[in-house]
């Protein structure tokens, strides 16, 4: 496991404590229409940290091509129609550029700034010229509102029932997904970024904002400085 993260539950746990068994039954949200809107038809998407492919499988429905990194074996096993590759997202060299790189699921609210750096670099070292890389942050009071829970259509209730610092300004976090069946929790760790803050991380990497495509600046489309 990484340090200061933690899952319980039925079934496999990646390093980050997600449980596969838990993201192969989660519904996609709007992630396709927003990524849809903001890139070329038919990109070659480079999906960081994709789990068992819940946004993958949509982004596929759609016409796109994806190439689904992750690190948990036992995640890819459960993609279908993409290209898979088992890597740490910091340590992905590959000998080729795509049109879109995306980095989703809150992984640039990373605790540890050296990671954080090397999975932006990771991010702009595989981004086509002309391309683009797509981020997505948390929602502002995500760690001010809290407890909060969320009952989902599809018959689960997910709660973030505690959020604490723990120093040098990373907080440890507690989500619990309530399924009639079965109980999930996933312990993390986050970094609160402010605007600034988040686009001063990208300008290390090389990155800046082109434009935020949600109104609650969570979905980001940022490209090389270069260009
Ligand atoms: C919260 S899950 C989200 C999965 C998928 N993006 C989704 O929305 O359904 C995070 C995924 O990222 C992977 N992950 C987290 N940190 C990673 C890293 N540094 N390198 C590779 N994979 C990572 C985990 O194994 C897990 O599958």
């Amino acid at each position: 496991m990484r340090d200061g993260y933690k899952g319980t539950g039925p079934g496999a746990i990646t390093p980050d404590g997600c449980a596969v068994e838990l993201y192969s039954r989660l519904p996609v949200g709007n992630e396709p229409e927003v990524i849809a809107e903001a890139v070329p038809a038919g990109a070659h998407i480079l999906e960081l940290g994709s789990g068992v492919g819940r946004v993958t499988h949509a982004l596929l429905e759609r016409g796109f091509t994806v190439t689904a990194v992750d690190e948990s074996a036992e995640m890819l096993e459960r993609v279908r129609g993409a290209r898979t590759i088992c890597s740490p997202i910091e340590d992905l060299a590959l000998a080729e550029t795509f049109d879109v790189v995306m980095l989703a699921s809150f992984l640039v609210h990373n605790g540890d700034v050296e990671l954080r750096r090397r999975m932006l670099r990771a991010c702009a070292r595989h981004v086509a010229k002309g391309g683009c890389v797509l981020i997505q942050r948390e929602g502002e009071d995500y760690h001010s509102n809290v407890p909060r829970e969320r009952v989902d259509p599809s018959g689960f209730t997910i709660r973030i029932v505690s959020d604490e610092p723990v120093g040098d300004g990373v907080h440890s976090v507690r989500a619990e997904y309530d399924f009639p069946d079965a109980v999930w929790t996933q312990t993390f760790r986050s970094r609160p970024l402010t605007k600034d803050q988040f686009e001063e991380a990208l300008a290390e990497a090389g990155l800046r904002v082109e434009r935020y495509l949600t109104e609650d600046r969570m979905w980001v489309r940022a490209v090389p400085v270069t260009e």
